[in-house]
This record gives structure tokens, sequence and C-alpha cells, in this order.
């Protein structure tokens, strides 16, 4: 097994068969993905089955509320864009369930339909935008919570994501699951629950507000934050292959889905895995 840390973040891990790990690969891979925050492999040969035995060596699978299952087997999250759709799922920086009181810890993406050109993903590390942050930014947000909710996103209203765009249709239901979250909070710093590293926790799609702050220095306040986060230092654009498989931690890191591909089909399997609370 060879681990080859990217810029900006992550690692990819070649020399591995995801069918067949050893409980000692599986242990090493396990400490990459706590250091990194995503890890990629290629050439990898996963069924439906494949991808479900992997996933459940980390945690118990998180079933989506929201989007489309594969009609076999409904631990399989179907990400996936139509030819005629314009916009996409994911296409701007978040981090996924942040919106849950103990938010999933990562997901398994595994390529199916690639369009001939496009389509990558962008991932950034919060934890090297948390330690780049200057001394006086750190004492600031430090004890500082974040209110974060899913309504604007999944829920039914007029002006959510969903019903304003074309990403949802039948991709994409259960707005009335959505509807009675309760929004949650979390600290804006976390201690990374495998790591124990520091790393930024707020993000542009669910994040919408600063707990004990106005209105406007939240809004100040967070637009500093992201404008931060969002430098190239911290980020990695990865390049799908027939094979390829990502495995991001929703904690310690942000992905967008880049939606250059009009015209083509893009079909993602993704299997979430349970997290924890975050302190
Ligand atoms: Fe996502």
């Amino acid at each position: 097994m060879k681990i080859e840390p990217l810029p900006g973040v992550g690692a990819e891990i070649t020399g591995v068969d995801l069918r067949r790990l050893s409980g000692g690969e599986f242990a090493a891979i396990r400490q990459v993905y706590a250091d990194h925050g995503v890890i990629f492999f290629r050439d990898q040969n996963l069924s439906e089955e494949d991808h479900i035995a992997f996933a459940e060596r980390w945690a118990p699978i998180n079933i989506n509320r929201f989007f489309a299952a594969h009609p076999d087997h409904p631990e399989i999250a179907l990400v996936a864009k139509d030819k005629e759709q314009k916009d996409n799922i994911g296409g701007g920086w978040h981090t996924d369930h942040s919106y849950d009181l103990e938010p999933a810890m990562g997901s398994i993406l595994v390529a199916r339909e690639l369009p001939e050109s496009g389509g990558d993903t962008m991932f950034a590390s919060m934890y090297r935008a948390y330690n780049a942050l200057d001394d006086a930014t750190k004492a600031e947000i430090d004890g500082l919570s974040a209110v974060h909710s899913a309504h604007h996103i999944f829920g039914s209203g007029k002006s959510t994501y969903y019903s304003t765009t074309d990403a949802g249709g039948n991709r994409i239901g259960n707005a009335s699951a959505a509807d009675v979250l309760t929004d949650v909070t979390h600290p804006v710093v976390i201690t990374h629950p495998l790591s124990g590293k520091k790393a930024l926790y707020v993000n542009p799609a669910f994040t919408v507000k600063i707990v004990g702050k106005t209105e406007e220095q939240s809004k100040d306040l967070l637009a500093r934050l992201y404008a931060h986060a969002m430098k190239k230092d911290f980020a990695y654009r990865f390049q799908w292959r027939p094979g390829s498989v990502a495995f991001w931690d929703n904690r310690s890191t942000w992905h967008w889905a880049l939606n250059d591909y009009q015209g083509q089909r893009r079909i993602m399997h993704r299997i979430t895995v349970e997290g924890c609370a975050l302190h």
C-alpha cells in the first residue's frame, strides 16, 4: 500500500483492493483518513454489495432522508445529474449533514457514469483553514457556536435550493422531513473526533448564524471565514475516472461538485456512514 499526500488536502492510496482489505490495511487507511480528511482510490472494481461491505467496516450506514435511493440497495443514495438538467446536487462549497445533531462521519462516493470531461469534485481542508487563521481571528472564534439548518436547502419553501433549481426533481425528495428538522448548533471550531486536531466547522450551505451575534455581525464574520477557507492553498481538485472512489470526512473538509458538463449525464453512488456529536 502506498500513500501519497496531495497538495491542499487529501491523500491518494494505491496498491489496495477495497474488496479485500486486511485488518492492518484497514487500520492504516483509517489513520490516513483521520489525518488528511479525504482519501482517494483508483481502479477499484466495487459492486454495490462491495461498496456496502466496505462502508459497514467504518460505521453504521446512514440512509439518506432526501436523496433518491438505488432501486435495489436503499443504503446507496444516487447522486445524479441528467443530460437535460442545468443545476446539480452539491454545486457549491459545503459539508454534508452539518444540520444534524450528530453529523454523519462522511461519505464514500463511487463513480458509476461519468461525463466525457468535467464533473470534478473540489475538496478543501478545514484543518488547514483553521491552522492558517491569524491569532486574532482564532481568539475571536474560540468558544463560539453556529446554527446549522437544512430548511433553506431541502425544505418545501418556495425559495429553497431544490425548489428554485432543477437539481432535485425525482432525485431529491421528502421536503416535509426537512421542514420539521430542528436547527442545531455546533462549535465554530471543533476538535476532530478521530484525529484530535482542530478544524473550522462552518460552511456556506448550511450554517445560518453565529450564536449571540446580530444578523449583520454574524454575516460579516462568516463571510470573512469563508473567504479565508476558500483559498486555493487548502483545496484539491479531484478528477474522476472509471473505478475512482473518494471517501471524505464531513468534519474536516468541505466539498463542491463542479457543474461544468452540461448536456451529459453523471451518476455517482454514495454511501454515508454515521458520525457523532461534535465538541
Ligand atoms: Fe455533499
